[in-house]
């Protein structure tokens, strides 16, 4: 006690001297002021921050397209499952059994983030009879989960349920409601309910080309949907290119354009591709440390989704202020040549097969002398899946494109350890192709 109240009489003296008086509130004044600093400059430094702030303001336009979209309505998810019923008609099948995959979004409006793939079978049938005439889905699912299952379903889209108890097999059950009947099961059923459905009595058949292709072919209200989320995308890229700046690293970019989809109402892509100089010679690539170096390329390939509905568009772009070697500035304008040639044939669709929108744009960079650095196919089907069916490949020449088919353009020059260049577009074929990124890049400078 003794102690403590000497050590306050010293400060209190100490606290009377006038220099000490001072000395002490510059002090303060200092921790102040370097918090101050740290705090107002050094967190906007943040390059994440300094990224996002810089290319937000050109995104305004993109959240009231985003929250102005319509969503499929009840009588086309009815067209479909009548267009399915009518195909399996004509291929003698009884009923198309799927899980709870992209075919139960497409034909019943069950995601599978709504409804997760369990051991126990949950499946959606739908028949090829005249008289349901495919309006009607059926839900086999354990008795248990029926009331979740009405309640995601809803009471429209003429949804029935058939059940099962935790001590019935699932399969048994439905063979004693249908008897014996040959079923197509979607591509994506897994092998131990293809083979509980064969082993009870059922005719098992693979999914057809012709059912297959039935969600190739885009209505009005996807392609609406499907040309939201590609502008959406490719704003993105527009709206970061002129904020580039070197330093910034490959994860920095990357978590800035996630940052700029959810300002948009759209969600994060778990990996979008953000390479940086030689790293895009990887095609596909994973985001690093490496910051980007003066004069190169960095190469943004994106996607997010819409209503289930998938984006996907690449860009090879520059920072303003930086330049090309003559070498980057050919490569680009090869591949930026090639993809003209790809989106050109997507036009006048008229047997033209998929082997040849391929072979047209790869044409292009094999006669520039490039031909064994394209690696990869030209472009793949775009819709509910990020890459579906039809996919334009030199292989696929007995498959034609057809007017509603959304293709991505996207060829590309790879040279290991050195350069990576891709561009790539969704569009839509019709008479003439319809990009759904609005307009093509014009430079590196112009996404
Ligand atoms: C489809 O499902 C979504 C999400 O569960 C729901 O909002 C929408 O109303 C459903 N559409 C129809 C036609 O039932
Ligand atoms: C598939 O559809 C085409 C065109 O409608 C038709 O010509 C062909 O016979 C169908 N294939 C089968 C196996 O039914
Ligand atoms: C496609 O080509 C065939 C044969 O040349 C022609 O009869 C048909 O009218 C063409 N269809 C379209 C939509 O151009
Ligand atoms: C299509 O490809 C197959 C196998 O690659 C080949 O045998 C066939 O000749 C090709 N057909 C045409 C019309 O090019």
């Amino acid at each position: 006690m003794v102690h403590l109240e000497y050590v306050f009489d010293r400060a209190k003296d100490l606290l009377k001297r006038p220099f000490v008086r001072y000395v002490l509130l510059g002090l303060t004044s200092l921790i102040f002021g370097f918090l101050s600093f740290k705090y107002v400059f050094l967190k906007s430094a943040n390059p994440i921050d300094e990224l996002y702030q810089c290319a937000v303001p050109s995104m305004i336009y993109v959240p009231p397209m985003i929250n102005k979209v319509i969503a499929i309505q009840e009588e086309e998810f009815m067209t479909r499952r009548e267009r399915l019923a009518s195909t399996l008609a004509s291929e003698n099948v009884d009923a198309f059994v799927m899980e709870p995959t992209i075919s139960m979004n497409y034909y019943a409006n069950v995601s599978s983030n709504a409804w997760g793939l369990s051991e126990r079978p949950f499946l959606g049938i739908v028949f090829a009879d005249e008289e349901s005439s495919g309006t009607t889905v059926f839900f086999l699912l354990p008795k248990f989960e029926l009331p979740r299952a009405k309640e995601l379903v809803g009471d429209k889209l003429f949804a029935k349920y058939i059940t099962w108890d935790e001590d019935e097999n699932p399969y048994q059950v439905l063979y004693d409601i249908l008897g014996p009947s040959k079923l197509m099961i979607d591509g994506t059923v897994r092998n131990f309910i293809a083979q509980g459905l064969q082993q009870n009595g059922f005719e098992i058949v693979g999914l057809s080309q012709n059912v297959s292709s039935l969600r190739e072919i885009k209505s009005n209200a996807e392609i609406d949907i499907m040309f939201r989320v590609n502008i959406a995308t490719i704003s993105v890229i527009r709206s970061i290119q002129p904020c580039l700046k070197p330093g910034i690293t490959e994860l920095h970019l990357a978590e800035t354009i996630n940052r700029l989809f959810n300002y948009g109402g759209l969600p994060s892509q778990d990996s979008p591709i953000v390479l940086f100089g030689e790293r895009a010679a990887m095609p596909h690539g994973m985001p690093s440390e490496r910051s980007l170096n003066k004069n190169e390329f960095a190469l943004i390939d994106i996607g997010t989704e819409l209503l289930g509905y998938h984006s996907d568009c690449t860009r090879t772009v520059l920072p303003n202020d930086q330049k090309m070697t003559e070498e980057m500035e050919k490569i680009w304008n090869i591949v930026f040549k090639a993809q003209t040639a790809g989106i050109n044939a997507l036009g006048n669709s008229n047997r033209t097969s998929c082997a040849s929108v391929d072979q047209i744009a790869r044409d292009v960079i094999r006669e520039a002398g490039y031909g064994d650095y394209f690696t990869h196919r030209l472009g793949h089907g775009l819709g509910l899946e990020e890459h579906e069916n039809t996919y334009l490949n030199s292989a696929n020449n007995n498959t034609y494109v057809q007017k509603g088919n959304i293709f991505t353009v996207e060829p590309g020059i790879y040279i290991p350890n050195k350069i990576g260049v891709r561009i790539e577009d969704a569009v839509l074929v019709s008479d003439l192709p319809v990009l759904l990124t609005n307009f093509r890049a014009n430079s590196p400078y112009e996404p």
